[in-house]
């Protein structure tokens, strides 16, 4: 069985970003793959965080994944911190990645672009330490966001190079990004991906929102004067978009079909039928969600993850580190 792994920063709640673009599809694999879901708490720090806002933001990451459908029977779902080989590799893969390829990379280059002040080296080097979460399991396949498709593409450029200097010693992966869904939008901005650090909360619907807060979100969704649902996100951004998450959420429902069930009604009957799917969606994840905080479930999934991915992960640093000779031989 081949295998998966992806990864969330929870560095705020869950958003229906990362449901549609990469969540959804952990979910999906479970039957095909073999797949690993982790928890990025060391990606989390590369930007301040408040202690104890995160501990409760790790918590609620670990319980959607669950609530949406990750079963820890069937998938392997950890900490990253949990499994210590992820920091060790880490620091090797870095020392493996030339700063041009670092200064490249699009995340950061944005950062910095933005006159944000007092970026982290952690933040920085983080593609090095994405690389390693990767190749720490031979993962072949990464599902992901378009946003995160370069960092893969990196991965794959530091497998190749490691393979080549010291032997085969990792898998070289894919990333798998949805033909439908790999960007969904800000709803306040369209031309800005949805994300947890929208400045304003009417963009991104989270997945604990408020229903009701959910449904006033997507019925004030910028869209435009074409008066006519058309999937153009060149000129009709907010409606494309739109379009993605109903999509999305109906099996990927063919653009045509949504075109041709809208045609000569309004904006107001489509952005309800959007509405009605997401919170459709949110309902049913949000009373799992309630039932898995009340029990023992978080704790049990992630002793167990922890210890199936440390053992994979341990081997390979062990590998890893012997390769490159930093291991004394008796
Ligand atoms: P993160 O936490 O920013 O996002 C988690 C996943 O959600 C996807 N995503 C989106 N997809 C569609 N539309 C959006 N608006 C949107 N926003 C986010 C992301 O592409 C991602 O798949 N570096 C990663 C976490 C990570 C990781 C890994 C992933 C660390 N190590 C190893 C895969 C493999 C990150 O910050 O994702």
């Amino acid at each position: 069985m081949k295998r998966m792994l992806s990864g969330i920063k929870p560095t705020g709640q869950l958003h229906l970003g990362n449901y549609i673009g990469a969540l959804s599809h952990f979910v999906e694999y479970q039957d095909e793959y073999d797949v690993y879901a982790f928890i990025a708490n060391l990606h989390c720090i590369t930007v301040p965080q408040d202690p104890e806002e995160l501990q409760r933001n790790l918590r609620d990451c670990v319980a959607l994944y669950l609530a949406c459908g990750l079963d820890p029977e069937r998938s392997t779902i950890f900490l990253q911190t949990d499994v210590r080989a992820h920091a060790q590799l880490g620091y090797i893969m870095c020392c493996h990645t030339y700063l041009g390829e670092l200064n490249r990379m699009t995340q950061f280059k944005d950062k910095m672009a933005k006159g944000e002040k007092n970026l982290s080296g952690g933040l920085y080097t983080y593609p090095s330490l994405m690389a390693a979460d990767i190749l720490l399991y031979d993962a072949d396949y990464v599902p992901v966001g378009e946003d995160q498709k370069q960092h893969v593409e990196l991965t794959r450029d530091l497998a190749e190079r490691m393979n080549n200097r010291y032997g085969k010693l990792f898998t070289v992966p894919e990333p798998l990004v949805p033909k439908v869904g790999a960007r969904i939008m800000s709803l306040s901005d369209p031309t800005k991906k949805m994300s947890k650090s929208d400045n304003s909360d009417k963009g991104c619907i989270y997945l604990l929102d408020d229903l009701k807060k959910a449904r006033k979100k997507v019925m004030s969704a910028v869209t435009d004067n074409e008066a006519r649902v058309h999937f153009d996100p060149e000129l009709q951004p907010g409606i494309s978009n739109l379009m993605q998450i109903l999509s999305s959420l109906s099996s990927n429902r063919p653009m045509g079909d949504i075109e041709a069930e809208f045609e000569g009604r309004g904006y107001g009957d489509f952005k309800r039928a959007v509405a009605d799917k997401v919170c459709e969606r949110l309902d049913m994840i949000q009373t799992r969600y309630r039932e898995i905080v009340e029990g023992d479930m978080i704790r049990k999934a992630l002793t167990s993850g922890a210890e199936k991915a440390s053992k994979i992960a341990d081997a390979k640093l062990d590998e890893v580190q012997k390769a490159v000779g930093m291991e004394i031989k008796y």
